[in-house]
């Protein structure tokens, strides 16, 4: 992928409206001439955070994050800039030339395939929804033998395939996708020995697994007979689905999951339906697997709260421990629910109901009281060398914590529910090789900054400029940037300066895209958005300037008498002369 044009950036900004985007994602209020949400950024119970619209700009006076549309996206979808700009280019239906021949190739062909997906998933679909065969009905009925009723069913796109060779085959082929694409796609396999291919899934169920953004990605067929060879049959991996990179329902469980500012992770689909139709809308299921640490870094963008909940069968007791090393590496709070033997998500709601659900939830362990209790039910800690065993087996996990604190919190905890002393326990630890140093600073997790107490003359200037270009043209023939004492102040006007000298925009919205700095971007988004009406600008702006000149001036003359008065003492009577003309100039002046 090549640098993206900076027209096309440009254009994204210019076609996308800030209002519409941000209120597509969270619910926005109007007031007066800017917007009010409570802050997707951090949790609060009154809205501090602002859009506004006329500088295309939000700015949140709680946890002081500020962008514009770009920057929005970046931090709410956790894209890069370059992602960022792609999504609304995409939204806004702009091309982005693509200096790559070969990239641009495969960006088509992945579009292509995300489009002959979703012709499947809406081919089965409908055949579930309104075929007549009795095969249909047969699938009708074991969805409604699983309490899975019509409403579901749409809810979630569950689907049918036909026990046939051929009927998406010929679907896709029919409306018009390539047999390159097809296979791709892989909802066909390749036949072996005549040419050709076939329907992957044949009489069975399907599920079909969106990204966040509710792409089809891929899909997972259910078999209607316990006599059927495998339970599931799923898609393999493709150009646009990697195994361990998804997660099922989180196109559905997103804002549920921000709102709750928890996620509750299970194994399988019928694991998330069941739930969410229940009314417990914060579920993402792995689909048999582990978390990995992609899996990690999608939930992030939402919440770090974490409830594991996996079969308690050997399976998912064997991934709910191996999840939890990687939620801990990667500092996600993390806690471990856990239901009756033989039982999953779908079943325990089916009998118990979503009250014994949620009350489950609310009883899910830490993550060391799980470890603990299984170790203490695995090994007996009545006898030294099981208790051995418990250290040796729970201090690895301890040592992932990143906050020593909390780690040294642990030790101290296990060392007293195993009826040792404390030192023993760090010896062992010692011992294993722990480390004991904190661990190098967690993954990119920008530091809430307090908002930096600006000059105020410069911050006033700064924001006239801000808004109007008639501003900026007028400070820079009065001030150069090193007028401003102000280190950020400085910085964003030296950029004003820049941009305004090659004849660009320099609003706000625009300018934040040559900051990488969160402190300066929030500096810059909240002397934009403040919005009242100064009735004399003219004026505002020449006492600025003259106060700014006055105090540089000020700065000047006693930088000039502690260098005469050095020089006087060097006995320097020329250096005095040479230095007291300079003064009486900036008298003058
Ligand atoms: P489970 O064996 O726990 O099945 O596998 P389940 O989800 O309870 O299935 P139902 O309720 O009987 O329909 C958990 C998940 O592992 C994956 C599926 O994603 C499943 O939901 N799996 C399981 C497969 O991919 N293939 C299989 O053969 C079995
Ligand atoms: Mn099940």
């Amino acid at each position: 992928m090549g640098l993206i044009p900076e027209e096309i950036i440009q254009q994204v900004i210019d076609r996308t409206d800030i209002v519409e985007l941000i209120g597509s994602y969270i619910p926005l209020k109007k007031a007066g001439a800017n917007y009010k949400a409570l802050c997707p950024f951090h949790n609060e119970k009154t809205p501090s955070f602002v859009v506004t619209p006329n500088k295309q700009i939000f700015h949140c006076f709680g946890c002081h994050a500020g962008g514009n549309v770009l920057g929005f996206i970046m931090k709410h979808e956790r894209l890069d800039f370059a992602d960022a700009v792609r999504l609304l280019a995409s939204k806004a239906g702009l091309v982005i030339p693509d200096t790559d021949p070969r990239a641009q190739a495969k960006d088509d062909l992945r579009r292509t395939i995300f489009e002959a997906n979703e012709a499947a998933v809406e081919y089965y679909h409908q055949n579930l929804v309104s075929g007549k065969e009795p095969e249909v009905k047969a699938a009708r009925d074991y969805l409604k033998s699983r309490a899975v009723g019509l409403d579901c069913v749409k809810r979630f796109r569950i689907g049918y395939a036909y026990d046939v060779w051929d009927g998406l085959a010929k679907e896709l082929r029919y409306k018009g996708f390539s047999e390159e694409v097809i296979l791709k796609s892989g909802l066909v396999v390749v036949r072996e020995k005549s040419q050709g291919f076939y329907d992957r899934f044949r009489g069975r169920v399907i599920f079909s697994i969106f990204d966040y953004r509710g792409r089809a990605l891929a899909f997972g067929a259910r078999a209607l007979k316990v006599e059927d060879k495998a339970k599931y049959i799923n898609s393999p991996e493709t150009l646009l689905y990697t195994k361990g990179q998804h997660l099922y329902g989180l196109n559905w469980a997103k804002d549920a999951i921000v709102r709750e500012d928890a996620v509750i992770v299970v194994e399988g689909y019928m694991d998330l339906i069941r739930p969410v139709e229940a009314g417990i809308e914060n579920v993402v299921a792995s689909l048999g697997t582990a978390l990995t640490l992609d899996h990690v870094r999608l939930i992030r963008r939402y919440t770090r709260n974490v409830i594991m909940l996996f079969d308690m069968d050997t399976a998912g007791q064997t991934a709910t421990l191996r999840s939890l090393d990687i939620l801990l590496e990667e500092d996600m709070n993390v806690r471990v629910a856990a239901l009756s033997d033989e039982e999953d998500p779908d079943s325990f709601i089916l009998k118990d109901g979503a009250q014994a659900f949620r009350d489950r939830i609310k009883l899910a362990l830490s993550l060391f009281d799980f470890k603990l209790s299984r170790l203490t039910a695995a090994h007996n800690a009545q006898t030294i060398e099981g208790r051995a065993r418990i250290c040796q087996e729970i201090l690895p996990t301890i040592d992932k914590i990143p906050s020593e604190v909390v780690r040294d919190g642990y030790v101290r905890e296990l060392a007293r529910r195993l009826g040792i002393p404390e030192e023993a326990v760090s010896k062992e630890r010692r011992r294993l090789g722990a480390k004991t140093a904190a661990k190098a600073g967690s993954v990119e997790e920008e530091v809430r900054h307090e908002p930096r107490e600006l000059l105020a003359d410069e911050a006033l200037l700064l924001r006239l400029m801000l808004m109007s270009p008639k501003w900026v043209a007028q400070a820079r023939t009065n001030l150069l940037p090193e007028d401003f004492k102000d280190s950020t102040v400085r910085t964003i006007v030296e950029k004003v300066y820049e941009l305004f000298g090659l004849g660009k925009d320099v609003s706000a919205a625009v300018l934040l895209n040559a900051f990488g700095d969160v402190a300066l971007r929030s500096v810059l988004t909240r002397l934009a958005q403040e919005d009242f009406v100064f009735n004399d600008q003219p004026r505002m702006f020449a006492d600025c300037v003259k106060r700014i000149k006055g105090f540089r001036r000020k700065e000047k003359r006693q930088q000039l008498r502690e260098q005469m008065k050095l020089a006087e003492n060097a006995g320097d009577s020329q250096m005095v002369r040479a230095l007291q003309e300079q003064f009486n100039v900036l008298i003058k002046g």
